[in-house]
C-alpha cells in the first residue's frame, strides 16, 4: 500500500508536498518522509508515527524546494522504523527512493550489491532501488541507469526518484502499483491517487505498467523499459475539490455515510431512460452475449466480496442466471473452470486491489469476457477487463468503505434489471417496480439518516462490548457480514456475520447477556417469520437484540431490546437501506472508544500488495 506524492515547479513545492501527503495518509501511516534537492544535495526528514506526529518532532515546512518527494508507509519489509521510513538513498546520497510495492527479488539483489560493495542503511525492499540505479549509473545517463536498473527488478512498484545532480527532472515508473501523473500550470505532480492532488489540478495522465515517466515544471516524457517514448492521454477527471475534503464533518468515515443519498443519485443518473437501462459506451456488451451468457462468476476482496453476495441473490433470484463469488485472492491460484459463455466480473472502489487485479488477469486467460464495477476512473482494473460500469461515489477516502458499497449495489441492482430484461425473466410491470423501487432510494437513505441520534444512543450503551454478533438471511446475510467488518475495522471489536439460521451450528454458545446481535429483519415473503424465530432463541439466551427492522413492524419491536426501522421497499433493495444503520452503529463505536475512524490500525485504503 503506502501512499507517494511527488512535485516538480518552479516555486517552492513544500505545501503542496505536505497537503499531498496527508490526503494520502489513508494508504499508511507507520512512517513518513520527505525530500527536497537545494543546491545538488538532499535534504530528508522522516520519523515513525501519523504525518501530524512526526511533523510535530521534524517540521516537515522547514524543508523548502522547487522539487520534493513524499511519502507515507505500510510496512511490507522490515520492522516500522525510523531507517526502514522512506525515502531511501544510495551510498553517495545522490539518488532518492519512494516506494509502494514489493520488490520480489530484492534479497538477491541485495546480496549481489552488497557483494559489490554497497552498504545497506535498512531493511527494506526499497533501498535496493536506489542501490541498482548507482550501479548501473557508472558511464550511463540516469534515465539509461533507471531502465537498465528496472530491468532486473521482480515485484510490483510505483516509485518516485530523485537525482541530486538533475534538480529540474522528477522521475517516476510503475509496475502493478498504482501512479498517476497530475498536470499543473508551471508545475507537475505523481501520486498514489487522484484525491490527493485534487486541489491542485484534475488533468491526469495514468502510468501503465513497466513506464518510466520524467517530468519537469512545463512538461512530461514517458517510456518504455527500451526507451521508446510513449504517447499519452490526459483525462479530465470531474470530481470536486470539495469531495476530497471533510468539509466539517469529524471524520472522512462519517462524511461518506452522510453522502450516500447523493452517491446513488449520481450512480442512477441518466441509466434509467423509459423503463431501460442504459449504461455508458465503457459497457459494450451486446444483448445477444447477455442473452447467451449461462454464468457469471463474480470475483472481489472485502467489502467489494460482500457487494458481490448481493450480486449474486440478484442474478440468480432475478435474472436466473447461475452465479458464483470468489475471493479474488483464491480465484488467482486456482484453475477455474470457465468458458466463453461465462462472465466475468471484478468489482473494487480502487480498481487497485492487487488481489483483484491478478483475478482478472487469470480469468482473461480463459479468453471469457470480464466486466469490471469499479469507483475510481482510470485505474487498474478499468483497463484490464473489456467493459466497465462506474459507480459513481466520488472519492472515497475513510479506509471503512460505505458510500462506495451502497453504489456497488447499485449497479448490481441496474445490471440485474438490464439482465432480466434482455433474458425475459422477468415482465414489464415487475421491471417498472424495479425501477420505481430504486429511484425512492437516495430519499429513503436520508430518512435512515434521520435516525442517526438513536443509533448513537445504542453505541454508546455497548460500545465497551468486546463481540457482537450480526445475524441475516437471503439478500440480507451479506449485510450481516458487511455489517460486523465495518465494525471489527474501526472499532478493533470482534465481530462476527451469520447467516440468522446458522447461528444454531455453533455461535449460539457464545450469546449471553454481555453479548449484543444485531438482527437484519426487514418485512418480506421469504424468511422474515424465520427470522423472528431466530430472534426468540437469542432473546432466551440474554442476548441484546439490535435489530434493523421495516418502518410499521410490531413484532420485531416485541422482541427486540432497540428497533432501528428502514423504510419499505422491495426486498431487494432492503439490503442498501439496512447496512446503513450498521455503518453508523460502527462509526458512532468506534468514535466513542476513541478510535483513528479514518486510518484504522493495520489497514490501508488499497490493498495494492498481495
Ligand atoms: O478497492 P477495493 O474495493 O478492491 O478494496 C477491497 C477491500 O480491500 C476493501 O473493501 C476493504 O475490505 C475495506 N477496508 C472494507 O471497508
Amino acid at each position: 500500500m503506502c501512499g507517494i506524492v511527488g512535485v516538480v515547479s518552479n516555486k517552492n513545492v513544500n505545501e503542496k508536498l505536505f497537503n499531498g501527503l496527508s490526503n494520502l495518509e489513508y494508504r499508511g501511516y507507520d512512517s513518513v518522509g520527505m525530500c527536497f534537492i537545494n543546491g545538488g544535495k538532499f535534504s530528508i526528514k522522516k520519523g515513525v508515527g501519523k504525518l501530524e506526529e512526526v511533523h510535530k518532532k521534524v517540521n516537515f515546512l522547514k524543508l523548502n524546494g522547487n522539487i520534493g518527494l513524499g511519502h507515507c508507509r505500510w510496512s511490507t519489509h522490515g520492522g516500522v522504523t525510523e531507517k526502514n521510513a522512506h525515502p531511501h538513498v544510495d551510498c553517495k546520497n545522490k539518488i532518492s527512493v519512494v516506494h509502494n510495492g514489493i520488490i520480489e527479488n530484492y534479497s538477491e539483489l541485495k546480496d549481489e550489491l552488497t557483494k559489490k560493495g554497497h552498504k545497506f542503511y535498512s531493511q527494506t525492499d526499497t533501498e535496493v532501488i536506489a542501490h541498482l540505479i548507482e550501479e548501473n549509473l557508472e558511464g550511463n545517463k540516469v534515465e539509461e541507469a533507471l531502465r537498465a536498473a528496472l530491468k532486473k527488478v521482480e515485484g510490483s512498484y510505483a516509485l518516485g526518484i530523485l537525482f541530486a545532480d538533475e534538480p529540474g527532472k522528477l522521475f517516476a515508473a510503475r509496475n502493478e502499483s498504482p501512479l498517476i501523473i497530475g498536470l499543473g500550470k508551471n508545475e507537475n505532480f505523481i501520486a498514489s491517487d487522484v484525491p490527493s492532488i485534487l486541489s491542485y489540478t484534475n488533468k491526469i495522465v495514468y502510468l501503465e505498467d513497466k513506464e518510466i515517466a520524467v517530468l519537469t515544471n512545463d512538461g512530461f516524457d514517458v517510456f518504455d523499459l527500451n526507451g521508446k517514448e510513449k504517447r499519452k492521454k490526459v483525462h479530465t477527471i470531474h470530481w470536486s475539490k470539495e469531495s476530497s475534503q471533510k468539509s466539517g464533518y469529524k471524520h472522512f468515515m462519517l462524511k461518506e455515510i452522510y453522502e450516500q443519498p447523493r452517491a446513488i443519485a449520481d450512480t442512477l443518473n441518466e441509466r434509467i431512460v423509459n423503463n431501460s437501462i442504459i449504461f455508458e459506451k465503457e459497457f459494450a456488451l451486446s444483448d445477444d452475449f447477455l442473452k447467451k451468457i449461462k454464468r457469471i462468476v463474480i470475483v472481489a476482496c472485502g467489502t467489494s466480496w460482500h457487494a458481490a453476495l448481493v450480486g449474486e441473490f440478484m442474478f440468480e433470484e432475478l435474472a436466473k442466471i447461475p452465479t458464483e463469488v470468489e475471493y479474488a485472492s483464491e480465484f488467482r491460484y486456482r484453475h477455474a473452470l470457465l468458458d466463453k459463455n461465462t462472465l466475468v466480473i471484478a468489482i473494487s472502489q480502487s480498481g487497485e486491489t492487487a488481489d483483484t487485479i491478478a483475478a482478472l488477469k487469470e480469468a482473461k486467460k480463459y479468453g471469457v469476457k470480464t466486466l469490471s464495477i469499479c469507483n475510481v476512473i482510470g485505474s487498474s482494473i478499468t483497463r484490464i477487463s473489456h467493459d466497465i460500469i462506474y459507480t459513481r461515489a466520488g472519492p472515497e477516502i475513510g479506509v471503512a468503505s460505505t458510500k462506495a458499497f451502497t453504489t456497488q449495489l447499485a449497479v448490481l441492482y441496474l445490471l440485474t434489471i438490464l439482465l432480466s430484461k434482455i433474458r425475459k425473466t422477468l415482465n414489464e410491470k415487475q421491471i417498472k417496480d424495479m425501477i420505481e423501487g430504486i429511484r425512492k432510494i437516495p430519499l429513503q437513505l436520508q430518512s435512515v439518516l434521520d435516525e442517526d441520534d438513536e443509533i448513537l444512543e445504542c453505541a454508546e450503551l455497548y460500545y465497551n462490548k468486546l463481540n457482537s454478533l450480526y445475524l441475516g438471511r437471503g439478500i440480507n446475510f451479506p449485510i450481516a457480514l458487511e455489517g460486523a467488518l465495518k465494525l471489527k475495522e474501526v472499532s478493533y471489536i470482534h465481530a462476527e456475520g451469520y447467516p440468522a439460521a446458522e447461528m444454531k451450528h455453533g455461535p449460539i454458545a457464545l450469546i449471553d447477556k454481555n453479548m449484543p446481535v444485531v438482527v437484519i429483519a426487514p418485512h418480506d415473503i421469504y424468511t422474515y417469520k424465520k427470522v423472528l424465530g431466530n430472534i426468540e432463541e437469542v432473546k432466551a439466551r440474554g442476548g441484546i437484540i439490535i435489530a434493523i427492522a421495516t418502518v410499521g413492524d410490531k413484532e420485531v419491536k416485541k422482541r427486540a431490546k432497540h428497533v432501528i426501522y428502514i423504510p419499505k421497499n422491495l426486498y431487494t433493495l432492503s439490503s442498501i437501506l439496512a447496512i446503513v444503520p450498521l455503518q453508523l452503529l460502527a462509526y458512532h463505536i468506534a468514535d466513542k472508544l476513541g478510535r483513528d475512524v479514518d486510518r484504522p490500525r493495520s489497514l490501508a485504503k488499497s490493498v495494492t500488495v498481495e
